[in-house]
Parts: C-alpha cells; structure tokens; sequence
C-alpha cells in the first residue's frame, strides 16, 4: 500500500525534520507499506526548505514542491492533486508538521482504512478525543466555524470535527473522483470544502477519536494575523456555497414531484374521458406519477447513485412500498384532522400532511433507503 503524507510548511524548521523522521520511523513497523512524504512549502522565510533538501539525501521518498505563499487551502490542494496524479498513491494523509497532531496515530487511521472505510478523520468531538490548551478565543473561534457553520449553514454531516488537517483519504474512486482543480479554497476552508466533495462520491466517512495537543516548536500561522479576514469570509462563503450545492438534489426532487402530479392528471382525465371508470383511472394514474418519479429521480435527482440492471425493477417494488407509505401518512393525517376540527377540514389536512410529511418523509427514504446517497455500494 502507498501512502503519501502530505505535510504543509510556512516556517516550520524547528518541526519538519523531526516529522519525517517520525513518519518512517513508524512506517518501519510496516514491512508492507510504501512511505512517501510531500512537503508543500510557500517558500517559507525560515528556509524550511533547506532542512527538506537535506533529509532528502537520508530518505529517498521525500518531495519537496515550493511555491508562493497563498495559504494553507492553496498548498494542501496542490499537495493532494500531485499525491493522485504524480504518486498514485493507495492512501493519502495530510498532517500538520507541528505534532499538534500526533502522527504515532496514523496507522490507526490506516486501520479503519483497511477496515473499509474511505475517509477516516482524526477527531476532538468523538468520545475519548480532545483538544489541550486552547483559549478562549481559540475555542470560540473553532465551534463557530466548526458547529455553526460547518455542520448547521452548510449542513456536512458525515463527522463532527471538520476543521482538522489530519486524516486517512482512499484514493481509488474516492479521491480521485474530486475535482481537485476546481477547488479555489486559498485558506482552511479546504478542510470543510474537502470533506464534502468527498461526501458526494458517495464515501463512507468514520472518525477515530485523538488528543489535539499543543504546538512543539515554533507560531501558529493560522490565527489573527492579515489573512484571518480573508480566511474567516471564504469560511463563510464556502458553507453557503455547500448548502446551496446540497439542496439541488431536493430541488430537482420537488420538480420531479410537481411533474409526476401534472401526470397523473393528465392519464386520469384522458382515461376518464375514454370511458374508464374514475376510481380505476386515478389509480392508473397514480402508478404512471410513481414510474416517472422513479425513473426521473433515478436519472435526475440522485443520477450520482444511478440505480441500473435488474436491480431497477426491485427498487421499483421498494420505492411503490415507500409511496405506500406516503398513502397510508395521508390518511391518518387526515383522519385526525376531520375528527379534530370536522369534515370539511379533509383538504387542509391533506396540504398539512403533503407539505410537513409526506415530502421530507419520501426525500428521506429515497436518500436513505432507495438511492443511498450516503452508503458507498463496495467496500474494498
Ligand atoms: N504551505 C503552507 N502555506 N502551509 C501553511 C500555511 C500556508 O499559507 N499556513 C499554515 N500552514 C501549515 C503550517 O506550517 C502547519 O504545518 C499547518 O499548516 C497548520 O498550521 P498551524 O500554524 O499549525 O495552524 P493551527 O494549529 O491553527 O491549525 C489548525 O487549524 C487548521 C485549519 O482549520 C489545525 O487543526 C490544522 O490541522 C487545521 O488545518
Ligand atoms: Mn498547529
């Protein structure tokens, strides 16, 4: 298995040295594994490149890329582009070179890779994970961008610590599935913009819980400095962003919707004027609506998760099951409500029951259950 760290650096030459030499140090412990260390550095003032250049003489799977400083999101997509494209490695693990992220657990995330999972991110908000030594401001600071933004604006779901540089990706139709290029991300927004461009190659996501310790050497460079504006505002974007990418799917699922009505109209009264008899007709109707939402939400709404083959036909059963469901949500909706306030309520509470229940109840199933948009089909 290839693994390739990737280690962004602005003036880190008190930490690089000692980070490469913990990476294969502990590699060594894994006859099977093929280390390979990317130091993307911005030309760092303290010539942290330097020390780079002379570690490449003691290890041979060292590269060192350099550009111009433009901030962490900058260096990290260049970083994950060239361990895809260059290395073609199995696995890629972004670090910090500070050890504020401890790479003594990295094999830990190799695990749940090998488990099956396709991104494993070191966490702080899962039981037995925390961070030491933060200030007020510090703390603040993360559960804006981390519980605010990232998991109530943009809606990223699929773990609770979204800010972290440390994790294990899946490169094979998971990484390598990301437009990577077409991330414009200059500062840590990468980190949130990352995990949900992975979200939608349909990845399965765990967390592994870690102590996020305090810097061993040298400044921060994330922090109130002249980027921090800059940074905080493309945060801001980047969620908004996210959450406007998310609900076209339900927009394209409310026009499904909207069509599928218009349909089952239109077959009712053609039916009804040949002839046929009204309550045969509507139920023709009906079954014609959920044959055209089913197949254009398959090819439409969720054509990442495109169901195909012989399977078609039996989540076809499955999605007539699930609009069972809606019928039988409907009735007792309106059951109630007729017993509640009279009769002549039925059409309010059937809106009641369209609108609060019925639609977020079929987006769920359909998300959860039929197209799973959140399950990776294969695993390993
Ligand atoms: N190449 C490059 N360019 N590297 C950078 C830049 C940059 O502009 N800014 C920071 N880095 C590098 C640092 O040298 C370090 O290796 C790593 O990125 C993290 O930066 P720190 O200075 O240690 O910042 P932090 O401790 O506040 O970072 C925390 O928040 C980040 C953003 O959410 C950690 O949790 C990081 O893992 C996380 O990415
Ligand atoms: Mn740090």
């Amino acid at each position: 298995m290839k693994i390739a760290h990737i280690i962004p650096t602005f003036n880190e030459k008190d930490n690089i040295g000692q980070m490469i030499d913990m990476i294969f140090k502990i590699g060594r412990k894994y006859p099977n594994w093929e280390n390979i260390v990317i130091v993307v550095d911005d030309r760092s003032p303290d010539n942290t490149a330097e020390i780079v250049k002379k570690y490449r003489k003691k290890y041979k799977n060292i590269h060192l890329l350099l550009k111009k400083k433009e901030g962490l999101g900058k260096a990290l997509g260049l970083g994950y582009e060239y361990a895809v494209k260059k290395i073609k490695a199995d696995v890629v693990i972004p670090n910090d070179a500070d050890f504020q992220w401890d790479p003594v657990d990295y094999p830990r995330l190799i695990g749940k890779i090998r488990e099956g999972f396709d991104v494993v991110v070191a966490s702080r908000h899962v039981s037995g994970g925390k961070a030491v030594g933060w200030n007020w401001f510090r703390k603040l600071n993360h559960d804006i961008s981390n519980s605010l933004l990232a998991w109530y604006v943009a809606g990223v779901h699929e773990v609770s610590d979204h800010a972290g540089n440390f994790k294990a990706i899946r490169v094979k139709n998971v990484l390598d599935k990301v437009p990577l290029e077409k991330m414009k991300n200059a500062g840590f927004s990468f980190q949130l913009h990352i995990l949900y461009e992975l979200s939608k190659t349909g990845a399965r996501f765990t967390e592994v819980p870690v102590t996020f310790k305090e810097r061993k050497l040298g400044q921060s460079k994330i922090g109130f400095n002249r980027y921090y504006i800059r940074d905080i505002f493309e945060y801001i974007k980047s969620s908004i962003l996210i959450r406007l990418d998310r609900s076209q799917s339900f927009f394209k699922y409310a026009v499904v919707g909207v069509t599928g009505l218009l349909i089952q109209t239109a077959i009712s009264k053609l039916l009804i004027s040949l002839g046929l008899i009204p309550a045969i007709s509507v139920s023709i109707g009906a079954e014609m609506a959920i044959l055209s939402n089913f197949l254009m939400n398959n090819y439409w709404t969720f054509s990442k998760h495109v169901i195909s083959g012989i399977k078609l036909f039996h989540k076809f059963i499955q999605f007539n099951t699930a609009s069972f469901g809606a019928v039988i949500i409907q009735g007792l909706v309106v059951f109630t409500g007729t017993s509640l306030f009279g009769d002549e309520y039925w059409f309010w509470s059937m809106i009641f029951a369209v609108f609060i229940l019925v639609i977020p109840y079929s987006y769920y199933i359909y998300n959860r259950f039929i197209w799973k948009t959140h399950i990776k089909k294969a695993v390993i």
